[in-house]
């Protein structure tokens, strides 16, 4: 979380800070700020989004300068703890992503020195660090503060006298954007789409020093090459494109996303998913690790995995993954993120590592942290996502689980042909949930009306209930909860009444029945009942109060249409609510701190 930008060039840099960082708002909107750089450092900081950061600028000719948006760790949200923070003479600003662990002690110890302090942030203390170490070599200040710092950063530091940007990463993403007569850094290539397609993905460990001609590297002390990559994703994928809001539009997005994900891999040639195959089939264990969306996709997984392949696997949430049995070599770690730099997941990832497992990321971010640790990579082709809430790239990672699970699977040929089959219409069967959209609206309407509401569904399908209870509460506040519909009377049943709508997943699979007499026990407690059903049902008709039908398509294959019917629920309750449907209060896209 929190995001930051620098840039060096010719161009007027506020402008060119100010819109990197409305990109990268979706890291963290508590507060923003930026550090220009000409004779002076002129620095604004405001509580807020970069819109209201705006209101206090004042034109400036500075081609140079760095940027900052927040979601606060240490320290309230106040303009004080916003960044950009500075050294006691104002020379040198820092922007910082991250946490330094030992900032406490590093404080302790800088005030005794005589620094002063303006913030309670953990970032403050590399300001002053580097003050202390500057001695007119602002690459060897960086280089020494550093060597005193423990934690994950990724930073970008401004000096008055000193045309250039000096940035440093461990443990929190940063790139590089190349470009000509001008450079740029960022937390997320989406950043510096609007200036340029070339990257470089910093190594944990660099210092980069940037002018608008050069840029260095060095990672303990030595100068190191970083390769420049091509960079596929383009400008016009990360605006709204006529969308009131980039969640609807990347609900949309859903069809291009599994489709792409598909691509050629249906064929099951896709190298790294065959090179995956002879590990599941060695692996003594396999566990599937996530947090939040990314962890239902697990789930779906685990399903898929015992269901097609016999293969025995387990999800776990990331931050739960020291309290599972020891990993042991002979297991295989798959971890599914869509940012690739979830801390969660990276710690997971590192002692999966560690206990010399396999590991396999399943990732939409090219370049990100999970890239780098894992032994071999799946991307899923979902392109940028903006909005805070997961939509596409979730839907395109449970196209991934399928095709992991097919590429393993131990089902008959003629099975396996009419299941490839089927997921090939996917795309078009999701287009025809979407065109269902303005009745959607209208139940969701409804539903907006209610503070709490359950979602309930059997076997495959569970993991889809608990993503539309996610999706739900996290966009339109309504507390929402799933259950495993056999579950419910187990306890839950107390809740139910007219104030406790139940959203019910029921397709025509082998848990339709145990789904109606679970409908029949919901309704019979006086709680109205909003059903998922296939097209061409008739039975339910009678029982639930609404029903969202969706296309006929393989009982398998009903999570995914499910899984639209349910965004685009949560979606239009959260629009009903007046809710901020793209950055929803206290979250952040990219969870960076554990
Ligand atoms: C919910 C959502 C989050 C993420 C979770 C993991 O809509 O987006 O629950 O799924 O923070 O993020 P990644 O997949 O980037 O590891």
């Amino acid at each position: 979380m929190c995001g930051i930008v620098g840039y060096i060039g010719y161009r007027p840099a506020q402008a060119v800070l100010l819109n990197s960082l409305q990109r990268l708002e979706y890291r963290g909107y508590d507060s923003c700020g930026l550090a220009l750089l000409d004779h002076a450092i002129e620095s604004h900081r405001s509580v807020g989004r970069v819109e209201d950061l705006k209101h206090v600028l004042t034109p400036s000719p500075a081609t140079a300068g760095i940027g900052h948006t927040r979601w606060a760790t240490h320290g309230g949200v106040t303009e004080a703890n916003a960044h950009p923070h500075m050294d006691c003479k104002n020379n040198i600003a820092v922007v910082h992503n991250g946490i330094i662990e030992n900032f406490q002690a590093l404080k302790s110890q800088l005030l005794a020195e005589g620094h002063k302090f303006r913030s309670e942030t953990d970032t403050e203390v590399i300001a002053h660090l580097i003050e202390k170490h500057f001695d007119g070599d602002l690459e060897r200040a960086v280089g020494f503060a550093l060597a005193e710092i423990q934690g994950s950063y990724a930073m970008a530091v401004l000096c008055i006298g000193c045309r250039k940007l000096i940035a440093a990463r461990k443990e929190s993403p940063l790139v590089v954007g190349v470009g000509d007569r001008e450079n740029f850094i960022a937390s997320d290539v989406a950043a510096v789409l609007d200036y340029t397609d070339r990257a470089i993905y910093l190594e944990d460990g660099d210092i980069c020093t940037l002018s608008e001609r050069e840029i260095s590297i060095s990672n303990c002390g030595k100068g190191v090459s970083r390769k420049t990559c091509p960079v596929t994703w383009t400008a016009d994928q990360v605006q709204k494109g006529g969308y009131e809001h980039f969640m609807l539009k990347e609900i949309h997005e859903g069809p291009k996303a599994i489709a792409d994900t598909m691509s050629d891999r249906l064929s099951l040639v896709e190298p790294s998913v065959i090179l995956e195959v002879e590990k599941l089939r060695a692996a003594r264990g396999v566990i599937l690790t996530a947090c939040g969306s990314s962890y239902h996709a697990a789930l779906l997984g685990e399903y898929l995995l015992a269901r097609l392949c016999r293969v025995s696997a387990r999800a776990v949430i990331s931050s739960e993954f020291d309290e599972v049995e020891p990993v042991l070599d002979k297991d295989l770690i798959i971890a599914i993120t869509q940012s690739g730099e979830t801390a969660d997941v990276l710690r997971a990832l590192r002692k999966a590592k560690s206990a010399e497992c396999g590991t396999l990321a399943i990732v939409n971010v090219v370049g990100s942290t999970a890239t780098r640790i894992c032994d071999n990579t799946m991307f899923v082709q979902a392109g940028p996502e903006v909005s805070v809430a997961a939509t596409k790239t979730f839907m395109a990672q449970m196209i991934s689980m399928y095709l992991l699970a097919l590429s393993n699977s131990v089902l008959d040929p003629r099975t396996m042909a009419t299941l490839l089959e089927s997921m090939k219409l996917l795309p078009a069967k999701v287009n025809e949930v979407l065109l269902g959209e303005s009745q959607i609206a209208a139940q969701a309407a409804r539903l907006a009306k209610f503070d709490d509401a359950f979602f309930v569904a059997r076997g495959i399908n569970y993991p889809i209930a608990m993503e539309g209870a996610l999706k739900l509460k996290e966009v339109s506040y309504i507390h929402a909860e799933a259950y495993a519909a056999g579950e419910l009377k187990h306890g839950s049943f107390a809740l139910l009444g007219p104030r406790m709508p139940v959203v019910v997943l029921a397709p025509p699979d082998e848990t339709y029945t145990n789904i109606q007499t679970s409908i029949k026990e919901i309704k019979a407690r006086g709680a109205p009942v909003l059903a998922v059903v296939d097209k061409s049902d008739t039975e339910l008709e009678g029982f639930a109060d609404d029903l969202i039908r969706v296309p006929s398509v393989h009982p398998l294959l009903y999570p995914v249409l499910n899984t639209v019917a349910l965004q685009l629920l949560a979606y239009y309750a959260a629009r009903a609510r007046g809710c901020p449907i793209d950055r929803p209060a206290n979250l952040a896209k990219s969870v960076t701190v554990a």
